[in-house]
C-alpha cells in the first residue's frame, strides 16, 4: 500500500486522504483553514485532536460520534488524555475539549459521546486479576495515579466518569437528550468476586439546541427508538477498544441526512468513517496513533471498494 504523509513539522500534523489522491494534501495546517467542504472531508487526519480540532469552522459539521480514551485504561501511543494521575484532571481535560466540540457543531446537530467506566484500583486502575487478568494491564503498571484520599477516590470505588462528564457538558450549555445504555451480550471479562460483572456502557446523545435534526420513522424502522442496545463488540484487528459499525450506523441514519459531515475526533480503526461511507455521508476523522491512521485508511478503502462495485459489505 502506498500511504503518502505530509508532515508539518512546527504543528505535527499528517494529513492522510482516504478518498483519492487527486485532491491536494495540505502544505501546512494554514491550508486547512477555514475548513473547506470540498477540501477537507473524508480524510484521516493523523495528530492530536485537542489541536486539530482548532481548525474546524464554527458551526461545521453535522454531527459527532466518538468514544475518546476511557481514563486509565489503554496506551495508545503518545496520547496525553486518559493518561492524567487523576481522573477529575481527566475529566476537566475532556471538558475543555467538548467546549470545542460545541463550538464545530451545527445548531441542528448530534453529539453521540460513548464512554466507559473504571474503578479506582489498588496498582492503578486494574480490572482483572489472575486469569481474568488482559492484556492491556501492562498499562496500569505504567499509569501514574494519584494517592487514594478516603473519599471520592478510594480503593475499589466505581469512579462514575461518564456521568460526571455528562454533568459537566449539561453546565456548558448541552441538552441530554438520551442516556443510551450499550448492553453487550460478549464484554471484555471484567471479574470481581465482591461486585456485580459490568456488560454495559453509555452512549449519551447530546444537542446544541432544542430544533435539531431527529428522523423519528427511521429510528422506529431500524428498531433503534429504545434507549437500550444489546450489541456484541467487535474489536477490528489490532485495535481492541473499536465498537461494531452495526451500533453506529442508525445513530447516523436518524440524526443526519445524506451528504452530511460526521466528525469523530478520537477515530481509531476507522469505524465511524466506514458507518458513514455506507450511510452515504462524509466523514472527518482524528487519530494520533499512526498505526490506527493506517488501520482505518485500509478499511476505509474497502468499504469503498466494496460499495463502488455494490458487493455487500461484512463488518
Ligand atoms: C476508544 S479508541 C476509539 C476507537 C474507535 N471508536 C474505533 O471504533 O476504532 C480511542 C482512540 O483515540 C486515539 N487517541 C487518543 N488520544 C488522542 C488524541 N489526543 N488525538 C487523537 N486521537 C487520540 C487512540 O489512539 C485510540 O485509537
Amino acid at each position: 500500500m502506498n500511504v503518502k504523509y505530509k508532515q508539518n513539522k512546527k504543528k505535527h500534523l499528517y494529513v492522510k486522504d482516504c478518498v483519492t489522491s487527486a485532491i491536494a494534501y495540505p502544505q501546512d495546517i494554514n491550508n486547512i483553514y477555514p475548513y473547506n467542504e470540498q477540501y477537507n472531508v473524508n480524510k484521516i487526519y493523523c495528530g492530536d485532536a485537542i489541536e486539530l480540532v482548532k481548525n474546524i469552522s464554527d458551526n461545521f459539521v453535522h454531527l459527532i460520534i466518538t468514544s475518546p480514551p476511557y481514563f486509565g485504561c489503554r496506551i495508545y501511543g503518545n496520547e496525553t488524555l486518559g493518561r492524567e494521575e487523576s481522573p477529575l484532571d481527566y475529566i476537566n481535560n475532556l471538558l475543555q475539549f467538548t467546549i470545542e466540540l460545541k463550538r464545530v457543531l451545527r445548531q441542528d446537530g448530534s453529539f453521540y459521546l460513548n464512554i466507559g467506566d473504571v474503578y479506582f484500583g489498588t496498582k492503578g486502575f486494574i480490572r482483572n486479576k489472575g486469569r481474568y487478568a488482559r492484556k492491556t494491564d501492562i498499562h496500569y503498571r505504567e499509569h501514574k495515579i494519584i494517592k487514594p484520599n478516603g473519599k471520592y477516590l478510594q480503593y475499589k470505588q466505581l469512579l462514575m466518569i461518564p456521568e460526571r462528564v455528562a454533568i459537566g457538558m449539561q453546565e456548558q450549555g448541552w441538552i441530554l437528550r438520551n442516556k443510551i445504555i450499550w448492553e453487550k451480550p460478549n464484554p471484555v471479562p471484567s471479574y470481581s468476586p465482591d461486585r456485580r460483572y459490568p456488560v454495559y456502557e453509555y452512549i449519551f446523545h447530546f444537542v446544541k439546541s432544542k430544533k435539531y435534526y431527529f428522523d423519528l420513522e427511521i429510528a422506529k424502522k431500524l428498531n433503534n427508538h429504545r434507549d437500550i442496545y444489546r450489541n456484541g463488540i467487535e474489536p477490528f484487528k489490532e485495535h481492541q477498544a473499536s465498537y461494531p459499525v452495526s451500533l453506529i450506523k442508525p445513530l447516523i441514519l436518524t440524526t443526519s441526512k445524506e451528504n452530511d459531515i460526521v466528525l469523530d475526533p478520537f477515530i481509531g480503526s476507522g469505524t465511524t468513517a466506514v458507518a458513514a461511507i455506507l450511510t452515504n455521508r462524509r466523514f472527518i476523522g482524528f487519530e494520533i496513533n499512526n498505526k490506527f491512521c493506517t488501520i482505518a485508511e485500509t478499511r476505509i478503502k474497502e468499504a469503498q471498494r466494496l460499495i463502488s462495485i455494490n458487493l455487500p459489505f461484512i463488518y
